[in-house]
C-alpha cells in the first residue's frame, strides 16, 4: 500500500476535471492535466479558469502559483508523471440520445499510448458519467490493445463517479456525501487510500463493482429528477384548483421522513448538462436491455412540457404575444453557474421567438452563452431593472439571488405593464399577486 502522496493526471479540464484537480492540488497533491482543448491548458497555466464557480479562482491560482497544478498539450507527460489518470471527458448524448463514447474512447487511446513506456503499475480512474460495463469493456478493453498491457496486472481500473453540483462544486468535492469506487480489490484498495491521504475524514464510502458504481450514478440522477417532475406533475394540478399552492403541498409531503423536503420545487423545469443527457442515455440503455422503463419516460415526458407554463400564463395575461416586450430574467440553468447546456430559458425564449416576441434577457453569468446561441436575435439588458424597463411581462427563470431581492415595486415602477411569471416560486404569492398582475407555477387561481 502506498504511503507517499500519489502524483495525479487529468483527461478534461471542464467542469468536473478543474474543480477536482483545484481541490486535489489545494491539498499538496501534485496534479497534471491534459485538455484537447489548448485555450484551457494555457489558461489554467496563467492561474484562470474559463467557467465561473464560487471558489474556484482562489483554489485554481494559489495551485499555479505554488507549482501544485500544472496543465499540459502532451498526453504521455501527463500519464508517466502520475501514478492516478483520472478520465473526466465529456460523455454527451448521440441525436438519438443514446450516450456519445467518442471522448472517453479517445482518452483511453491516449492512455493506453502512453502506457506502453511505463513499467510501474498505474491507476485509471473513470470519473465521467457512463453506462454500467463502460469501465470495463470500453475503457479497460481499449487500453489493454493499445498498450499490450493487461489490465489489473499492468494497470488498475476503477469507477469513481462524481456527484458534485455546479454552482457549489468546490464544497460537494470537498465535503462530499458520499464515495462511490467500483473495481477490483488492488485498483479501489489504491484508490480509497488516496482518499484517505486527500480527506481529514474519510466520507460515507461503498466500494462495490465497476458496473454497480456507474449505475449508482445513473439512479441517482433519474432519482432526483423524477421528484422534481413528480412535483411538477402535482403542481399542473394545483393550477386549477382555487387557493391551492404548491409550495404548500410540498412543504406538507416534504414533512414525511420517508419523502423528506429535497428536489420538492416547482418550476418551469430541470436543464443542465447531466440530467438531460443522462435520463436519455438511461432510456436508451435500457431499451437496448430489453428493459421497461416507464417512470423515466415519464419523468423526461412531464420535463419537455413544463417550460410552456410560461408561455400559456404570458398568452393568458397579454394575449398575442406578437410584437409584445417580454424580459427573461435568468438564464444559466440553475443559480451561481454560467452552464446554459439544456437551460430552461433556451426552451422558452425559443417559443416567445416563434410567437414573435420582442425578447428582452439578463443573467448575472451566463450572457454570453446566450449571445452565442441567440445573437442579433434577442436584446441583452445591463441588469435585473434595465431587462424589465417598458416591459410588457417579466417570466422569472433562473433564481439568482438578485432576483429574489426584486420588490412588487420594482416591477410597477418599470415596466410598461407589470405581467410577472415566478418560474421557480421565489415570491409571496399574497404579496405580488395584490400589486401585480402575478403568475407563478403551481400557484392554484386566485377569485
Ligand atoms: N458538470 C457537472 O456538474 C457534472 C457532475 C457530475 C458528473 N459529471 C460528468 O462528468 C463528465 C465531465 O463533465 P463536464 O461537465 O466536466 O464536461 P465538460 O464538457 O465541461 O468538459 C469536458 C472536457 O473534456 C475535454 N476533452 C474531450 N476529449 C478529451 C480527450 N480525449 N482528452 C482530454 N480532454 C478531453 C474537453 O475539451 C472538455 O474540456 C461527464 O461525463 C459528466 O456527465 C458532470
Amino acid at each position: 500500500m502506498q504511503d507517499k502522496k500519489p502524483r495525479i493526471s487529468f483527461f478534461g479540464l471542464g467542469y468536473v476535471g478543474i474543480v477536482t484537480a483545484a481541490c486535489f492540488a489545494s491539498k499538496g497533491f501534485k496534479v497534471l492535466a491534459y485538455d484537447i482543448d489548448e485555450s484551457k491548458v494555457n489558461l489554467l497555466n496563467e492561474g484562470k479558469t474559463i467557467i465561473y464557480e464560487p471558489c474556484l479562482d482562489d483554489l485554481v491560482r494559489y495551485s499555479v502559483k505554488n507549482g501544485f497544478l500544472k496543465a499540459s498539450v502532451d498526453p504521455n507527460e501527463v500519464v508517466l508523471n502520475s501514478e492516478i489518470t483520472f478520465i473526466t471527458v465529456g460523455t454527451p448524448s448521440k441525436q438519438d440520445g443514446s450516450i456519445d463514447l467518442r471522448f472517453v474512447k479517445d482518452a483511453a487511446n491516449l492512455i493506453g499510448k502512453a502506457l506502453k513506456s511505463k513499467n510501474s503499475w498505474h491507476l485509471v480512474v473513470v470519473k465521467s458519467t457512463v453506462l454500467p460495463g463502460t469501465t470495463n469493456n470500453v475503457v479497460k478493453v481499449t487500453i489493454e490493445e493499445i498498450s499490450g498491457r493487461k489490465g489489473e496486472y499492468d494497470f488498475g481500473l476503477c469507477s469513481n463517479p462524481e456527484f458534485l453540483r455546479e454552482g457549489s462544486a468546490v464544497q460537494d468535492m470537498l465535503y462530499p456525501d458520499r464515495l462511490i469506487i467500483g473495481g477490483s480489490k488492488k485498483s479501489t484498495d489504491y484508490l480509497l487510500n488516496f482518499y484517505k491521504m486527500f480527506y481529514e475524514k474519510l466520507p460515507e464510502t461503498i466500494i462495490t463493482s465497476a458496473e454497480n458504481a456507474e449505475l449508482i450514478k445513473y439512479a441517482n440522477n433519474a432519482f432526483l429528477a423524477m421528484k422534481v417532475s413528480f412535483i411538477n406533475m402535482i403542481a399542473r394540478i394545483c393550477q386549477k384548483l382555487p387557493s391551492s399552492d404548491v409550495e404548500i403541498v410540498a412543504k406538507g409531503i416534504g414533512l414525511d421522513k420517508r419523502i423528506g423536503p429535497l428536489f420538492l420545487k416547482a418550476g418551469v423545469g430541470w436543464g443542465g448538462s447531466c440530467w438531460p443527457k443522462d435520463l436519455n442515455a438511461l432510456k436508451r440503455f435500457a431499451e437496448e436491455i430489453k428493459v421497461d422503463v416507464p417512470l423515466i419516460n415519464a419523468t423526461i415526458k412531464v420535463n419537455e412540457e413544463q417550460p410552456l407554463i410560461a408561455i400559456e400564463y404570458a398568452k393568458e395575461m397579454l394575449g398575442n404575444l406578437k410584437d409584445r416586450k417580454i424580459s427573461i430574467l435568468g438564464l444559466s440553468f440553475k443559480p451561481n453557474t454560467d452552464d446554459i447546456r439544456e437551460a430552461v430559458s433556451i426552451k422558452i425564449i425559443n417559443k416567445l421567438l416563434d410567437e414573435g416576441a420582442l425578447v428582452v434577457v439578463y443573467d448575472p453569468k451566463a450572457m454570453e452563452g446566450i449571445r452565442r446561441i441567440f445573437g442579433n436575435k434577442l436584446v441583452y439588458a445591463k441588469d435585473a431593472i434595465d431587462c424589465i424597463k417598458n416591459s410588457e411581462c417579466a417570466i422569472l427563470v433562473t433564481e439568482w439571488e438578485e432576483f429574489k431581492k426584486l420588490k412588487p415595486e420594482d416591477f410597477l415602477n418599470n415596466m410598461k405593464y407589470p405581467a410577472l411569471i415566478d418560474g421557480r416560486r421565489v415570491y409571496n404569492p399574497e404579496i405580488y399577486s395584490s400589486k401585480l398582475n402575478f403568475r407563478a407555477v403551481g400557484l392554484g387561481y386566485r377569485n
